[in-house]
């Protein structure tokens, strides 16, 4: 999958005004760095304005225009996620991704990062995990020896726009997510911090967990939750 990145340009007028109105200076302080989760308050906010957003709040159409631009010749045989970034500060950062149908952001991470995700045109299937121990180490496995650990199944679900926002924690909330497009789709998200080149994502690839049950897994006694469980194998980035 190409994901191609353009730099900030479209005009999200609802964005930044909510960013430069009263909620915003509490959405700018709401992000207190890797790591860190918002207060509760702070999430209902920011869920809040985003459960009413839709395409008109981002622009949408200058938005698409410049990915159009961007986006290189229409005829090329990989589906092309654009991914425009409409603000950007230390704190937080607010990203569009346009998906065409069959297109798919891969299994990916969010280290440290909070993260709001408002589905605002079309349909795709969302898949996310959070690991399923958090301080059980990876396991090195194979050849090259690619990792792999035990996560929890957070939700597998087809969302249509409209439909209220999704939040991810660093640890909870289902922070290894994959966006598969039905339709055409358009997703804001809000992620704070922002993604650095020192805290960069990582991509997986989730496998069966009944093809890895071996004796390193403690959860693996745990009946009720087997049908959940899965192994994240990490792979390069797509
Ligand atoms: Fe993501």
């Amino acid at each position: 999958m190409k994901v191609t990145v353009e730099g900030s340009g479209a005009g999200p007028a609802a964005v930044k005004r909510r960013r430069s109105g009263g909620p915003g200076r509490r959405q700018s302080g709401a992000f207190g760095g890797p790591g860190t989760v918002p207060a509760h308050h702070d999430v209902v906010l920011i869920r809040d304005i985003l459960d009413k957003m839709g395409p008109e709040d981002v622009h949408l159409r200058a938005v698409t225009k410049a990915a159009a631009a961007s986006g290189g010749p229409r005829t090329h045989p990989v589906p092309i996620i654009t991914r425009t970034t409409i603000y950007k500060c230390k704190n937080f950062s607010v990203v569009v991704f346009l998906l065409p149908p069959g297109a798919t952001i891969p299994l990916h991470n969010h280290p440290g990062m909070t993260v709001f995700s408002k589905l605002l045109l079309g349909s795709l299937r969302v898949t996310s995990y959070d690991w399923a121990e958090a301080d059980q180490r990876p396991v090195a496995v194979g050849g090259d020896r690619p990792l792999l650990r035990l996560a929890k199944l957070v939700l597998d679900a087809d969302l249509s726009a409209p439909c209220d926002a999704l939040v991810l924690f660093p640890e909870s909330g289902g922070n290894m997510h994959r966006f598969a497009a039905a339709t055409a789709c358009a997703v804001l998200d809000v992620l704070g911090p922002p993604y650095s080149g020192d805290r960069d994502c990582t991509y997986y690839q989730d496998l069966p967990y009944r093809r890895h049950i071996d004796d390193t897994d403690e959860a693996a006694g745990d009946e009720e939750q087997k049908p959940r469980l899965g192994w994240l194998l990490e792979t390069r980035k797509p």
